[in-house]
C-alpha cells in the first residue's frame, strides 16, 4: 500500500528493494531522544506563536513524552516500513493521541529535523570526548608526578638521542590532549545554532519563532541562512576531525606502550586488567588494548575520509547521501570513546619499571650533546669541533664496548689533552636533565611547573 505520510502522491508501495536501502531506523534510531526533544520544543514553541492549540500542543507532548518512555523501556516496535527514526516517532505519536499528531509537522521538514538531531547528538559526543580526555589527562599527570625526575631515553628515529625524565614524556601527552580538548570545545561552540525551522530549504511562511526553540533546545542561536541550515555537515565533519586528531595521539601512545612493556625494553609493566595472555604460550602478556587502540585511529579517519566523500559533491541543498552521514559518525564516536577510556585505565594502570628506564637513559652515549656543550662552555671551542672530538670519544667507547662516563681521563685526553675530571660530571644522565632548564625543557623542576600548571587548568 501507499506510504501513509505521503502516499497522496502514490499508488503504490515501495519494492522491498528500495525500502531496505532507503531504511535508516536501524541505525538512527539512536537519536530517539534528541528528535523527541526537538519535537517537544517545536510543538511548544508553536502554540506559544498560535500555531496549535493549547489542548493540541498538551496532547502532543505527553505523547512524546510516552513514546520516548516506550523507546527507553524497549518495548517500542520499530518499523523499517516508517523508514528513519522521525517517522516512526510521529507514527506512535498518531495511535497514542489521534489526528492531532498530524499538526506537529507544521512549518517544519524532516531536513531541518534530522539537522537538529544529529547537531545535538554530536554535540554531546563533543562534552563526552571533552570529558574523556579530562580523565586522560589526569592519568597522564598522575604518572607525570610519580616521575617528574625519572630518567629514560628520549628518541629520535628510535634511536637513543638525550637523556629525558618521565615525568616530560608523560606531560608531552598532556599538552597532545589538551589541544584535542580545545579543538573538541571549538568545534562545540562553532556548531551551536540551531537550524530547527529552516523547514524543508526555504524557511516558512509560518509566524514560527526561531530564536524559541533555538534557547529551549541549549543553542546559542537560530542558523542564519535556511538553504545552508538543511545542507550543512560540518560540524559532524569537524567532529570526525577533532575525533581523527585524537585518536592519532592515542595510536601513538598504544605504539609506545607496545613496544614499552617488550620483554626488550622492559620500561612498562601494563596491568594484568589491560593485558592478554597466549592460548599456546604461558609466558605471553599482549598489550591487545594499545594495539586496539592503535588500529582504531584506520577506522575513525576512514569514517572521517567516507564523509567528507559523502558531502563533497552535493549540490545544495538536502541530498539523500546525507542519510549515510549518521553511521559513520556513530561509528566514530563510539570508538572514540571507548579508546579515550581504555587509554585512561592503561595508563593509570601503568607501572614504570624506573630502574631500567634509567639503564636505558644511560646507554647508547645518551649524553654525548652534554660532552660537546661542555667542550664548548669550558674549553670554548667551536660547537662543530666540540662535537667532533664528542664524535671521537663516543668512537673509542663504542670500540671498547663501554659507555662515555666509563673512559678514564687519560683516555679522553688523548682525543683532546685539555679535557679534565670535572667533565663527568655532565656525563651523568641526572646532570644531564637537570640542565635542561630552558623554556620547555626536560628538567625535573620544569616538569613541576608544568605539573601545578596543569592541575589548576584540570581542577
Ligand atoms: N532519514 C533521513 C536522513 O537521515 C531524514 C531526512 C529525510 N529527508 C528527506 N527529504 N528525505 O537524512
Amino acid at each position: 500500500s501507499a506510504n501513509a505520510m505521503w502516499g497522496g502522491r502514490f499508488s503504490a508501495g515501495p519494492d522491498a528493494i528500495m525500502e531496505a536501502i532507503n531504511a535508516s531506523i536501524g541505525y538512527d534510531k539512536r537519536l530517539a531522544p534528541q528528535d523527541i526533544t526537538g519535537s517537544r520544543a517545536h510543538a511548544a514553541m508553536l502554540a506559544a506563536v498560535g500555531i496549535l492549540t493549547k489542548d493540541d500542543a498538551a496532547a502532543i507532548d505527553s505523547g512524546l513524552a510516552q513514546v520516548l518512555a516506550e523507546i527507553e523501556a524497549g518495548e517500542f516496535a520499530f518499523s523499517t516500513a516508517l523508514e528513519d527514526i522521525h517517522m516512526n516517532v510521529e507514527a506512535r505519536l498518531r495511535d497514542l493521541i489521534g489526528p492531532a499528531a498530524g499538526r506537529l509537522h507544521t512549518a517544519r521538514s524532516r531536513n531541518d529535523q534530522v539537522a537538529v538531531d544529529f547537531r545535538m547528538w554530536v554535540r554531546d559526543q563533543c562534552d563526552t570526548a571533552i570529558a574523556g580526555l579530562e580523565a586522560l589527562m589526569r592519568a597522564f599527570l598522575t604518572q607525570a608526578e610519580a616521575g617528574a625526575d625519572w630518567v629514560m631515553p628520549g628518541f629520535t628515529h628510535l634511536q637513543t638521542a638525550q637523556p629525558v625524565t618521565w615525568g616530560h614524556h608523560m606531560l608531552a601527552y598532556v599538552e597532545m590532549f589538551a589541544r584535542d580538548r580545545s579543538r573538541f570545545i571549538d568545534a562545540r561552540a562553532r556548531m551551536n545554532e540551531c537550524p530547527l525551522g529552516a523547514a524543508a530549504l526555504a524557511g516558512t511562511s509560518f509566524p514560527i519563532d526561531r530564536h524559541m526553540t533555538a534557547q529551549a533546545l541549549g543553542f546559542d542561536r537560530p542558523t542564519a541562512n535556511s538553504l545552508d541550515s538543511v545542507s550543512d555537515r560540518d560540524f559532524a565533519l569537524e567532529y570526525l576531525s577533532a575525533a581523527s586528531i585524537c585518536a592519532m595521539h592515542l595510536s601513538r601512545f598504544a605504539e609506545e606502550l607496545v613496544i614499552w612493556s617488550s620483554a626488550q625494553f622492559r620500561f612498562v609493566r601494563m596491568s594484568d586488567r589491560f593485558s592478554t595472555g597466549s592460548s599456546i604460550m604461558p609466558q605471553k602478556r599482549n598489550p591487545d588494548a594499545a594495539e586496539l587502540l592503535r588500529a582504531k585511529l584506520g577506522r575513525i579517519l576512514g569514517a572521517t575520509v567516507a564523509l567528507f566523500t559523502i558531502m563533497k559533491g552535493l549540490p545544495l541543498t538536502y541530498s539523500k547521501d546525507m542519510q549515510e552521514d549518521k553511521e559513520q559518525v556513530f561509528d566514530a564516536a563510539d570508538n572514540l570513546a571507548l579508546g579515550l577510556a581504555a587509554m585512561e585505565g592503561m595508563v593509570s594502570d601503568l607501572t614504570a619499571n624506573r630502574a631500567a628506564l634509567e639503564a636505558a637513559a644511560a646507554s647508547g652515549f645518551s649524553t654525548a650533546t652534554d660532552l660537546a656543550d661542555w667542550l664548548v662552555r669550558e674549553l670554548n671551542l667551536p660547537f662543530r669541533e666540540a662535537h667532533h672530538v664528542t664524535g671521537s670519544l663516543v668512537k673509542l667507547a663504542e670500540d671498547k664496548g663501554c659507555d662515555l662516563p666509563d673512559l678514564s681521563l687519560t683516555e679522553m685526553q688523548k682525543v683532546h689533552g685539555e679535557i679534565t675530571d670535572a667533565v663527568y660530571s655532565v656525563l651523568g644522565v641526572y646532570n644531564s636533565v637537570a640542565s635542561r632548564t630552558s623554556y620547555g625543557g626536560t628538567a625535573p623542576d620544569n616538569v613541576r611547573a608544568q605539573i601545578a600548571r596543569w592541575k589548576e587548568v584540570l581542577v
